[in-house]
């Protein structure tokens, strides 16, 4: 049976077909505007949910309170409850890979009990934060110095993916953060990740090797981009020692430590073990933001005092996800929003809109942990999915994006977006003294409320009339409105809300893949090209070395490799 270990597949369910007709009423001509159930004040209320003062308002999405029941029930059909019990209690529900997904274990507080198999994992986990901790301390306070003597003022992390982009998105958030700013002055934190040499330039510049540790951070200890790299900046740093007469090896082992879940791959590499920070399978990569993959850059960067605030943050939320009604869960309604959008109403792209400039790259992180999640054709039996599981998630940071982008959502297609803000702004500038009318942070905070009421509002052909504008220009100056969005407001964006963040968006796309029926923890599908990569690798190899003829590719690949190789000869 499809859909295991719900009830049934979830498209065979009366729930299912319940929605089906609540959508096909909802999309007709006769179906009820957004400007029509947004004077309903009974609706509004109840279409608010509320978690330690992070208000989410979900009045602006195409459902009615019948539709909010309609989604629960489906919900309650899959078992979501049960599922997602059967995540945090250590069930090994990545069946495809036979292993428990337990990132909630990560920022589990010391004390707390998670098993997997019969493994309480907890102990474990603050065993490495401990020592990340105290690595960390060392590197900040210069005890740990490097070969020359020098203080390790910056770090560069080389990982790519989930080894890259969470971390990254958590930096960015904090560094113009008081408490951030604050912990991490005279520092600096840089990530390279991608393996054009072009990166590598930029990861590098300016950077004195002699004041540089590096953090190689890889799951697997394989990833082809991120061995490359490491190679290249170990060069780098032997380069310097030979400049500044100490021994290389001295030089890798003060300046080069590894996270990893392969400890033995890390020393085989050439760092030293008491250098290498592990974690577990039982940790996916895109999972990985709270393990010693997202820690210890953090960590040097910002203190012991700010990532356990982190840390703390996505606990509490993972506690509300885990013990909250469905009504009032707030990645709970979140999945189940995404999957009315998505699998009911068509809308298979979504847009994460954040009023904060520290969030810029939130989106990124969101869209590696949604779509390489729910990117899935088939359900946890292998049964081919009657419907396309998983969305296309990008997003921007606003109101940039109103200024590119957004024209596109208010009248071309339907995109469903999650508008988020904060009441307090990282850095309020109030310049209402010298004649603005508004704060900055207002100023940016009308747009989050004005954008969300003008997509689901629109303008009318009847108020242009009444504006007085040209009868031609009607057509091309009317907004349909009728367009989905959640807005969500946090008080503001420190480490806590920043942790709360991230793990609300990780627990919605599990919501959506238990709903769905699919495994959202493994992620074959990005296999084939690195297989396929190998094999021009060795063709690129034996064309430079030895002048080998391009074979065995399509005609068209070959032709291109053929240019390919020509020009660079
Ligand atoms: O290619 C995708 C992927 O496997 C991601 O799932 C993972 O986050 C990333 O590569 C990096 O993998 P690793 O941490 O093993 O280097």
């Amino acid at each position: 049976m499809a859909g295991k270990p719900g009830r049934g597949p979830a498209w065979e369910t009366a729930a299912w077909a319940a929605l089906s007709d609540e959508a096909a009423k909802i999309q007709s001509d006769k179906g009820p505007h957004l400007r029509d159930l947004l004077k309903d004040e009974a609706r509004c209320g109840a279409l608010q949910a509320e978690f330690d003062g992070i208000l989410m308002d979900y009045a602006r999405q195409k459902v009615t309170l019948d539709t909010r029941q309609k989604l629960l029930d489906l919900a309650d059909a899959v078992n979501l409850k049960v599922q997602i019990t059967a995540m945090a209690s250590g069930k090994f529900i990545n069946t495809t890979e036979n292993r428990a997904v337990m990132h909630i274990a990560l920022r589990a507080p010391k004390g707390e009990k998670i098993l997997v198999g019969d493994v309480d994992v907890v102990p474990e986990v603050h065993e490495v934060l401990d020592r990340i901790y105290d690595f960390a301390d060392r590197v900040r306070s210069g005890k740990h110095a490097g070969a020359t003597g020098k203080k390790l003022t910056n770090v560069i992390s080389i990982g790519i993916g989930g080894s890259y982009l969470g971390p990254e998105f958590v930096h960015e958030a904090l560094r113009t953060d008081e408490a951030g700013a604050a912990a991490a002055e005279g520092r600096s934190l840089r990530f390279l990740a991608n393996v054009d040499p072009v990166d590598v330039k930029r990861a590098l510049e300016g950077l004195d090797p002699e004041s540089t540790l590096v953090v190689v951070v890889s799951k697997t200890f394989t990833t082809a981009e991120t061995m490359l790299n490491a190679r290249t900046v170990s060069r780098w740093l032997e380069e310097a020692a030979k400049s500044a007469g100490v021994d290389k090896s001295e030089m890798i082992a003060k300046h080069m430590i590894a996270v990893s879940a392969n400890v033995p791959g890390a020393q085989d590499f050439g760092i030293d073990g008491d250098n290498v920070f592990g974690f577990w399978d039982w940790v996916g990569g895109r999972y990985s933001v709270c393990s010693a993959v997202g820690v210890m850059p953090l960590a040097l960067q910002y203190g012991k005092a700010v990532v356990q605030e982190f840390l703390a943050g996505a606990q509490s939320m993972d506690e509300h996800f885990l013990t909250a009604p469905l009504e009032n869960n707030l990645p709970v309604l979140l999945g189940l929003l995404g999957v009315w959008n998505s699998s009911f109403l068509g809308y298979s792209v979504r847009c994460l809109l954040p009023y904060s400039q520290a969030l810029l790259r939130f989106p990124a992180h969101i869209q590696q942990v949604d779509m390489e999640s729910n990117g899935k054709r088939v359900a946890l039996d292998g049964t081919e999915l009657p419907f396309d599981a998983g969305e296309i998630n990008f997003g921007e940071p606003m109101t940039n994006g109103q200024h590119s982008f957004m024209q596109l959502i208010h009248q071309g297609r339907v995109v469903p977006c999650d508008f988020l803000g904060s009441i307090k702004s990282q850095n309020p500038i109030d310049n209402t003294g010298n004649g603005e009318p508004v704060s900055n942070h207002d100023e940016l905070m009308s747009n989050f409320f004005a954008q969300a009421d003008a997509l689901a509002m629109g303008k009318t052909q009847a108020d242009l009339k009444a504006e007085g504008v040209p009868e031609k220009l009607w057509p091309h100056k009317e907004f349909p409105g009728n367009r989905p969005t959640t807005s969500i407001l946090f008080p503001c964006f420190d480490a806590r809300r920043v942790g709360q963040l991230l793990s609300l968006y990780e627990h919605r796309s599990a919501v959506q893949g238990f709903v769905w029926g699919i495994n959202s923890f493994d992620q074959w599908g990005v296999e084939l090209g690195k297989v396929l990569a190998k094999q021009v690798r060795t063709q690129l190899q034996s064309s430079r070395q030895d002048g080998a003829k391009v074979k065995g590719f399509n005609p068209s690949t070959t032709s291109m490799l053929e240019r390919f190789v020509a020009s660079q000869n």
